[in-house]
């Protein structure tokens, strides 16, 4: 039986393209645009879907799975900028949150984290286009946190650029005597993001834990 999936922010640069992979993507079947610009809301199609598919924005996204967690629907959460402490998966519900679901970014960070036990002078700059609601952004702020985790400084400073013209690039710069080493990730399409939110949809009811953070996890 296909996942029945519904996409919160449908109308949005980033719900438009997961509409289209959902639709695109063999066992997946997409129930619900949900956007208040489409006139759809979250509460009348919960009662249809599996699994919810978040992308809207930091002032509404907490909202928005505390109502798939009260219905017991998983959620696939891209939005960034909220508080994830205040998210407590029940009912069965399970919930993925990925501040990047590329898999470039993911790459990225994990390689961050190896040169920061060498290197453990680093520093973080994010460009995004103007429209991003929050700064910094949340690959950014995950980056930093998983270079202290792996034995980096407590505070990674980080940089943030909003300009027309981008989508969104990250570069961690690594500074020692005599050498520097830069870690850069540019998105080009929001395409990028697509493989690895049809991989969540297909594997957050499945996840060991109800609450996963990071798309590493749930990567073969
Ligand atoms: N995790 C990732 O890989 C990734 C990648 C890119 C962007 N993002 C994040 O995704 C979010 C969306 O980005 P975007 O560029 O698509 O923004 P956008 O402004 O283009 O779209 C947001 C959409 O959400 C809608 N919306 C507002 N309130 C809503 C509600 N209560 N329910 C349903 N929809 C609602 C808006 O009408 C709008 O259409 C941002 O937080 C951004 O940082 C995450």
């Amino acid at each position: 039986m296909a996942i029945r999936v519904a996409v919160a922010g449908a109308a949005g640069k980033m719900g438009l393209a997961t509409c289209e992979a959902v639709e695109a993507a063999a066992g997946l079947e997409l129930i619900a645009r949900v956007d208040p610009a489409l006139g759809v809301d979250l509460a009348d199609v919960l009662g249809e879907v599996d699994v919810v598919v978040d992308f809207t924005r930091p002032d509404v996204a907490l909202g928005n799975i505390q109502a798939c967690i009260a219905a017991g629907v998983h959620a696939v959460v891209g939005t960034t900028g909220f508080d994830l402490a205040e998210v407590k998966p029940a009912n069965g519900a399970k919930v993925l949150i990925a501040p990047n679901f590329a898999i470039g970014a993911v790459l990225l960070m994990q390689f961050s984290q190896q040169a920061a036990k060498y290197m453990p002078k680093v520093e973080i700059i994010e460009l995004h286009h103007d429209q991003k609601l929050d700064a910094p952004s949340g690959t950014a702020a995950r980056t930093a946190r998983m270079i202290t985790e792996a034995g980096g400084p407590a505070e990674v400073p980080i940089h943030s650029v909003r300009l027309p013209g981008i989508i969104a690039n990250q570069e961690v710069i690594f500074g020692e005597v005599g050498q520097t080493l830069t870690i850069r990730h540019d998105t080009t399409d929001r395409r990028s993001f697509m493989p690895g939110v049809v991989l969540a949809v297909r594997k957050v009811a499945s996840m060991d834990q109800d609450l996963v953070v990071g798309l590493e996890h749930i990567l073969d």
